[in-house]
């Protein structure tokens, strides 16, 4: 029987990359869940998120935001479990074992971890190096076993497997399963709309370079006129995109939203220019993003129904951590008296 979970971190807005990489993956794995009855687990991940300065308030804002975005996008707090991670300590509990199960080395080629770290090291935080090993604790601190993420997150994934297999391995015990990590769907990379060999990311500096989940109409709009294209006509075969990641991006973006492969996106528009095809992707964008996004600021006028909803969360997701940390202290000679 699998057993799902995932996370994303509230260190930004969420953008249109967490929502088709991740957050609708999600909702299909609730809805398998509920039919073949295995349990699906969603956490907003603030600790992950201090890893680098947060302001409080906006920390504080971004998770409920973070949380009302699940919940506008199809996760239903009666079906999959949503919690915030700073609401259920066994994850940092168990990270510390896992601190010590882990080796510097497997931390240090983690490309996150140099990307974010830059050239100045000495100067990152202690909490950004152990980063994956938290990680590793927020899957295993519930026996997951079926991971939905974006491609930049495998890496990190798979290193939750080399710490399960370690700790299994140094205890002489199975206790620990071994992770998948499901990158599937049409949209596991969605790239910025400045520079078609950057990720769209929360974190980058311009604005424009991505679709936030709380951007109206008219945003949208803008960006995806002025995404950044060659002056080419869309080719009818997907073979004549691969040199063209701009155009491949936005064909991408536009199969994701519309249920539809890009060779049907391309039966459509192929031979088409950019001048017909964007319009077409902003209309698209703003019909399927704009329900979400009025949702999220309805729910955000309630901040303490979501405290209280991701409260009952934290509740039931410690229902499953706790027997499996008391376990894991036993197996590692912890006295629990
Ligand atoms: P984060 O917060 O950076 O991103 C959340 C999810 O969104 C996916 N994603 C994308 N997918 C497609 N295209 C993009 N441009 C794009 N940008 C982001 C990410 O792959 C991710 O699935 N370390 C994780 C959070 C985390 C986690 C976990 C995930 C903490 N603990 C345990 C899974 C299991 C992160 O920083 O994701």
């Amino acid at each position: 029987q699998p057993r799902v979970f995932s996370g994303i971190q509230p260190s930004g807005g969420l953008t249109l990359g967490n929502y088709l990489g991740a957050m609708r993956r999600f909702v299909d794995w609730q809805e398998r869940g509920l039919k073949e009855g295995f349990e699906t687990i969603f956490c907003m991940v603030d600790q992950h998120a201090i890893t680098v300065w947060q302001d409080p308030e906006a920390l504080r804002r971004q998770t409920r935001e973070l949380a009302a975005g699940y919940i506008a996008s199809g996760l239903d707090p009666s079906k999959s479990i949503l919690f915030n991670q700073s609401q259920v300590p066994e994850h940092a509990q168990l990270a510390w074992i896992f601190n010590c199960v882990a080796r510097m080395g497997w931390m240090q080629r983690m490309t996150q971890w140099k990307d974010k770290a830059g050239k100045n090291t000495q100067n990152a935080s202690l909490g950004l190096f152990a980063y994956p090993a938290l990680m590793a604790a927020d899957i295993l601190v519930y026996h997951a076993t079926h991971i939905p993420v974006g491609e930049d997150q495998k890496q990190h994934v798979e290193l939750t497997r080399d710490i399960a297999a370690k700790f299994n391995h140094d205890y002489k015990t199975e206790f620990f399963p071994i992770t998948e990590p499901v990158i599937e769907g049409a949209a596991t990379r969605v790239m910025s709309l400045r520079d078609g060999s950057k990720k769209m990311s929360k974190s980058d500096p311009s604005d424009m370079a991505r679709i936030n989940m709380t951007d109206d109409a008219d945003a949208i709009a803008s960006k995806i006129r002025k995404a950044r294209t060659d002056p080419d006509a869309l080719p009818s075969e997907v073979a004549g995109l691969a040199e063209r990641p701009e155009a491949k991006n936005l064909v991408n973006i536009y199969a994701a939203l519309a249920d539809m492969s890009m060779e049907q996106v391309l039966g459509d528009f192929g031979g088409k220019q950019f001048s017909e095809f964007k319009p077409a992707l902003a209309d698209l964008a703003v019909a399927k993003l704009s329900p979400i996004s009025t949702e999220m600021a309805r729910l955000m006028t309630q901040p303490d129904e979501i405290d209280a909803i991701i409260g009952k969360g934290a509740l039931k997701a410690r229902e499953i951590a706790e027997p499996i940390l008391k376990k894991t202290y036993d197996i590692v000679g912890m006295i629990r008296s």
